[in-house]
């Protein structure tokens, strides 16, 4: 096919990474799973040094974050930007080497954390491939090649844009373009400073940095982006506000990377490096109301979308979950909340509610409308996909309620000196709660990947007419 013939979006390629997703995904969430019933005393592979409860817990963080939200981020990429600048992506065959390298960087970190070469560094444990602070090498330097991914991923997803420089740009394409230019800058300040350039507090100063500007500077931009994208698409009108989108993206570029250090309240770290990042933290809750009500006010007139579009559901109730976890934010990082919530359950549960109960929700969304449309073929089963949606969301109201409580006692039980096992005897039926409800996340899970291997053997053809959301909807 040449390059005239080419058509606007590569659906292999949407295809294929989603397809990558859902596996990494389903890893991770298994591999949670079966952490959360170490806590239990269950685990399922006692004696194993290499799935030892520590390894599945740097799986389960890790295919997250780098299998599950990049591979499907990435996927969508595909679709929208193509759509927005009327230009396709740079190369059909880089796309096809940037799948290839990044399912091969996948693997490599899986093998370095299997086999104690993993960095330690939150979130950034993927291998430097050398002894700490030396340059011996002992794995494949899978953060190099994180960064050489990036860079192929940016120039991929720029090609198009800078062909469409005349045009005016949509907010999700500013978000997108920053998102991936931030991912490749973060992810070499958090995985090489600490680790050669930065001891002790400084270090860790930066590591908090980086972990929150993975998620403030690179997932935040990419759900955001798409969140501009398909709303307005399936409801069938613009955005209530196009000022108010851009507020957003720039007060999200002035605030988010000040906020790092909420991470190591009360440390080594100095009080106004702290209190710097407690003011921007509850700044950034302003810039999210701006992001949540714009949405609010688009589906007003439209709310029964919410009954009819399975899409709109799933993004809808992330944006509830989403608003839930900023307003707590603002509260937890204070100094006083902190006191009693810092090293608890508390912080476990607000994790699982921002990056399950809004970004892997606001993706499902996205696969739910998608999906269909990659495979040419309807949806095999209505009632799976409810299934899907009901036992993610009952899962994750439960884990994060269950969590937050079990953060408080715990935090309370620490202050007043309590011995440490009493603590830990306090806290189990709270953790046979969490596993209870991630049994029912996962259980979710595999309905919604069932359906879709399913729809994509079986379904009825795909038909475009059964989708439209009428202009008169309420
Ligand atoms: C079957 C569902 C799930 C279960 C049972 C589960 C369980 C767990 C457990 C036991 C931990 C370790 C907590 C600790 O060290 O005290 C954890 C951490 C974490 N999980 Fe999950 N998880 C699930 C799904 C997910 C999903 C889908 C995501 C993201 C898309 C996710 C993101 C995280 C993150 C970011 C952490 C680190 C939290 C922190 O260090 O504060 N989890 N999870």
């Amino acid at each position: 096919m040449d390059a005239t013939t080419r058509p606007l979006v590569n659906y292999q390629l949407i295809r294929w990474h989603l397809i990558a997703a859902s596996a990494a995904l389903l890893l991770s969430m298994t591999a949670g799973f079966e952490y959360s019933l170490q806590f239990l005393g269950f685990y399922p592979h006692p004696d194993s040094p290499i799935v030892s409860p520590g390894h599945m817990r740097l799986i389960h963080t890790n295919m997250a974050a780098y299998g599950w939200l990049v591979n499907g981020f990435t996927g969508m990429l595909y679709f929208v930007i193509p759509r927005l600048t009327g230009e396709r992506v740079w190369s059909d065959g880089i796309g096809k080497l940037i799948f290839w390298t990044w399912q091969a960087i996948l693997l490599a970190a899986l093998g370095g954390y299997l086999f104690d070469r993993a960095q330690a560094i939150e979130w950034g444990e993927t291998p430097t491939g050398f002894r700490p602070g030396t340059f011996e090498p002992n794995w494949i330097p899978v953060d190099l090649l994180v960064v050489v991914g990036a860079v192929l991923l940016i120039v991929q997803m720029m090609v198009p844009l800078y062909r469409a420089r005349q045009r005016q740009y949509y907010v999700s394409l500013w978000y997108f373009t920053s998102g991936l230019v931030w991912l490749a800058l973060t992810y070499l300040m958090g995985t090489i400073l600490p680790e050669w350039v930065l001891p002790g507090a400084a270090g860790a100063a930066v590591t908090g940095l980086f972990i929150h500007d993975l998620v403030g500077l690179y997932v935040t931009p990419m759900g955001w982006g798409l969140m501009y994208f398909f709303v307005p698409l399936i409801l069938g009108r613009p955005i209530w506000s196009h000022s108010l989108s851009i507020i957003g993206f720039w007060a999200l570029a002035f605030f988010y990377p000040l906020g790092g250090v909420h991470h190591f309240l009360i440390s080594p770290i100095p009080d106004y490096v702290e209190f710097g990042a407690i003011t921007t933290t509850i700044a950034i809750e302003v810039v999210v109301t701006t992001v949540v009500v714009n949405f609010f006010m688009t589906l007003r007139g439209r709310f029964s979308a919410l009954r009819t579009s399975m899409a709109i559901r799933w993004f809808y109730a992330g944006a509830v979950m989403y608003f839930i976890t900023c307003l707590q934010c603002s509260f937890q990082v204070t100094w006083m909340f902190q006191k009693i919530i810092h090293f608890t359950d508390w912080v476990v549960g607000h994790a699982h509610m921002i990056m399950y109960g809004t970004f892997t929700f606001w993706m499902f969304g996205v696969i739910d409308w998608l999906w269909p449309r990659i495979v040419r073929k309807e949806w095999y089963s209505n009632s799976l996909r409810s299934w899907h949606f009901w036992l993610s969301t009952v899962g994750i109201a439960v884990m994060f309620t269950d969590l937050t409580i079990a953060g408080l006692i715990h935090g309370f039980m620490q202050r007043e000196l309590n011995d440490w096992m009493d603590i830990v005897d306090a806290s189990i039926p709270f953790w046979w709660v969490r596993s209870f409800a991630g049994g029912l996340m996962l259980t979710g899970l595999l309905c919604g990947l069932y359906n879709m291997w399913m729809t994509a053997r079986r379904g009825a053809e795909y038909r475009e007419e059964l989708h439209l959301i009428p202009a008169n909807a309420d």
